[in-house]
């Protein structure tokens, strides 16, 4: 979507075939921090009246290791912050400046496939309310997440994976209660834990969550219990319980496709890349492609020059794997690996006290937290 409303605004046509419903895609509970660069974008297309209203600014977060807190002040350290807006109300947004701009969505679109996207002119085909559809494209984006066609239509000998699977998973919920005002990502010997928020009003909060235990064994009163535990006293003593909902797993992954791009395919956000949550990049790349694809496009389209399009993947990855570096680092140090023996543990330790200690270590995780620049 984002990449549909960059193109409008360079006056370049698109169409969007999107598996679901508006409602399904409004009602999905996903990501909830936005970087600098989503927020930057968001106000450049003009969506941002509502985020600049309802949006949760955060100058810094808090990173607490077995009781002890390090906190990391954004807006002293890197001059910006990050705006808890959940991922449902930039659906929302995006969704209603598409019907204002007359962009064309099809919703629930069924069996797409993609045709010749090595050729000058591939095509797309899907079928809607039964019958079929062909759109006759000058190049195909593949925003279609980690379980889409996009990535499958480029063939395995050309496509090189890199994946890790964590041997943990996050449990999460959703409740009614005001959170604590803190962004705070912890680590208790029992498992990481992550204060997060939606509204002064909704609550986001998880646990680490071992991939053999059982949901239905998760309880609002021992999910609270356990939450409160791992935050310790201090940041505990801020929790308000309540009935959860939207209570799932979300499991851990890092995964890498290259490159980007198949003949006149462009893969985009997680049809290329997965990260884990820790550190909220998911979304943030999706929006970071789709700038950089929009640039190249326009290139491409207005000015005639493929060169920035021959450049795509190769500018998209850089950054990826950056944003896969720190989710990877961050997951890191603030879980419990099962495999983890007591060298691995003190050096976990050691990973925290230099963060603590060290004001340049700090100034590296904001900068890679509120966003890099787009090089
Ligand atoms: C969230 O609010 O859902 C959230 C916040 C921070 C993260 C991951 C998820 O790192």
């Amino acid at each position: 979507m984002f990449l549909a409303l960059l193109l409008a605004r360079a006056g370049i046509e698109s169409v969007v075939l999107e598996r679901r419903s508006r409602d399904y895609v409004e009602g999905r509970v996903r990501a909830g921090v936005l970087d600098r660069i989503t927020v930057e974008v968001m106000g450049r297309l003009g969506l941002d009246a509502r985020l600049r209203r309802e949006g949760l600014p955060h100058a810094g977060t808090t990173v607490l290791f077995d009781g002890e807190a390090c906190q990391i002040d954004f807006k002293t350290l890197t001059g910006s912050v990050v705006t808890v807006y959940g991922q449902s109300e930039v659906m929302k947004d995006v969704f209603d400046a598409a019907e204002e701009r007359d962009l064309t969505i099809v919703f629930e679109a069924e069996d797409v496939r993609l045709n010749d996207v090595t050729s000058e002119q591939p095509y797309v085909t899907y079928r809607k309310d039964g019958a079929g559809f062909r759109i006759d494209c000058d190049f195909i984006a593949g925003c279609d997440g980690s379980h889409g066609i996009s990535r499958s239509a480029i063939p395995q000998e050309t496509l090189k994976t890199y994946e890790r699977n964590y041997p943990f998973g996050w449990l999460g919920i959703m409740a009614d209660v005001p959170p604590h005002p803190e962004l705070i990502y912890c680590n208790h010997e029992n498992g990481f834990a992550l204060a997060s928020m939606r509204s002064p009003h909704r609550s986001r909060c998880y646990l680490q969550y071992s991939l053999d235990e059982r949901l239905e064994d998760w309880t609002d009163e021992r999910f609270w219990d356990e939450f409160v535990r791992r935050l310790g006293p201090d940041a505990g003593a801020h929790v308000t319980r309540g009935p959860t909902f939207e209570k799932g797993i979300i499991p851990l992954r890092s995964f890498v496709a290259e490159p980007m791009r198949h003949g006149r395919l462009f893969l985009l956000g997680d049809a290329a890349h997965i990260v884990p949550p820790t550190g909220a990049k998911g979304m943030n790349l999706a929006v970071s492609d789709a700038v950089m694809l929009s640039e190249a496009l326009e290139e491409a389209i207005r000015g005639g020059s493929q060169s920035a399009l021959d450049a795509y993947s190769a500018r998209a990855l850089a950054r990826v794997w950056k944003a896969e570096r720190f989710s990877w680092w961050l997951t890191g140090m603030t879980h419990r690996f099962p495999e983890h023996g007591p060298m691995e543990r003190r050096l976990q330790r050691a990973e925290f006290d230099y963060l603590r200690d060290s004001k340049t270590a700090q100034t590296a995780f904001a900068e890679n937290y509120v966003g890099l620049p787009l090089a």
